[in-house]
């Protein structure tokens, strides 16, 4: 039997501090620093409620899972996926909807798993719960800029090389990158910029807690490639890649 409740922004507005906190709680320092994201991400809860959820604990209430996604305008082709991912989708699926323009897919921006209850399978939940209101808008089509969350292990392996990568049964190595496929969707292009994150040497220091003495590229935890620095420019850059995955809705696997 089911544990949960899914309940999205418009029907528990109650949920959103709790769902905010859950999701702002996942990610190395870093991450909070992406200035799109920054300045776009507080309007989805206003614009976009239906496609803002959780994961209610039955019985307890608490919550156990969050997801973020936006409608957004897509011609359905691979090639038109922004390489900027998520700091492309975000303002662009935000401003079609200020500008009224009627969606023709959806695009997912984050799942994370309350810490205390990983390991259960809840994230293929959200997925699947994810897909189930793309559908009840009536979209054909869910795709989503996915983060290979194992490619920090692995930082000098060529992107295309990591995507592709399989275990002994076939199933795709990385587990962010299985679970969408295990729930129907399909590897369909690298977003090699989806986030970007720039900062003085001292940011980049305070964030890592790591020592940054000279230019070059440093491996850091929780980075899926190296952090370009450059002490002469006393900058830090970060370039983060993703997966575009597509969700075929509708035809959800058996
Ligand atoms: C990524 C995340 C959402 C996965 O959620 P989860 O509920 O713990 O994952 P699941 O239990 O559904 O497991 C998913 C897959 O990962 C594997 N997995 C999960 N935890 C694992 C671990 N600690 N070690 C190895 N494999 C693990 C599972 O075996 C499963 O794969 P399989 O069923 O094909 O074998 C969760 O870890 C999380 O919130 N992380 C922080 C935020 C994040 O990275 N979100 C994704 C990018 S937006």
């Amino acid at each position: 039997m089911t544990r949960f409740d899914v309940a999205t922004v418009s029907e528990r507005p109650d949920l959103l501090s709790e769902m905010q906190e859950l999701g702002g709680s996942a990610w190395p320092e870093f991450l909070a620093h992406d200035e799109t994201v920054n300045r776009w991400w507080s309007l989805l809860p206003e614009l976009a409620p239906d496609y803002q959820f959780v994961l209610v604990e039955r019985g307890s209430g608490v919550v156990l899972a969050c997801a973020n996604a936006l409608p957004i305008v897509w011609d359905g082709r691979s090639e038109t996926l922004p390489a900027e991912g998520i700091d492309a989708v975000l303002p662009a699926g935000i401003e079609a909807i200020r500008h009224g323009q009627s969606p023709t897919a959806a695009s997912a921006l984050m799942i994370v798993v309350r810490r205390e209850v990983r390991g259960q399978g809840l994230s293929g939940a959200c997925v699947r719960a994810l897909r189930e209101i793309v559908e009840a808008h009536g979209l054909a089509s869910l795709v989503a800029p996915v983060r290979p969350i194992w490619k920090d292990r692995y930082p000098l392996i060529p992107l295309e090389r990591y995507a592709y990568w399989r275990r002994p049964d076939g199933a795709l190595f990385d587990p962010w990158l299985r679970v969408h496929e295990q729930a129907g969707a399909e590897l369909v292009g690298v977003a090699p910029r989806s986030m970007c994150i720039a900062g003085t040497v001292a940011d980049w220091e305070r964030w890592t807690r790591m020592t940054l003495p000279e230019t070059g590229s440093y491996v850091v935890p929780g980075a899926l490639v190296p952090v370009e620095v450059d002490s002469e420019r006393d900058e830090g850059v970060y370039v983060e890649p993703n997966f575009w995955m597509h969700h075929h809705c509708g035809d959800a696997p058996v």
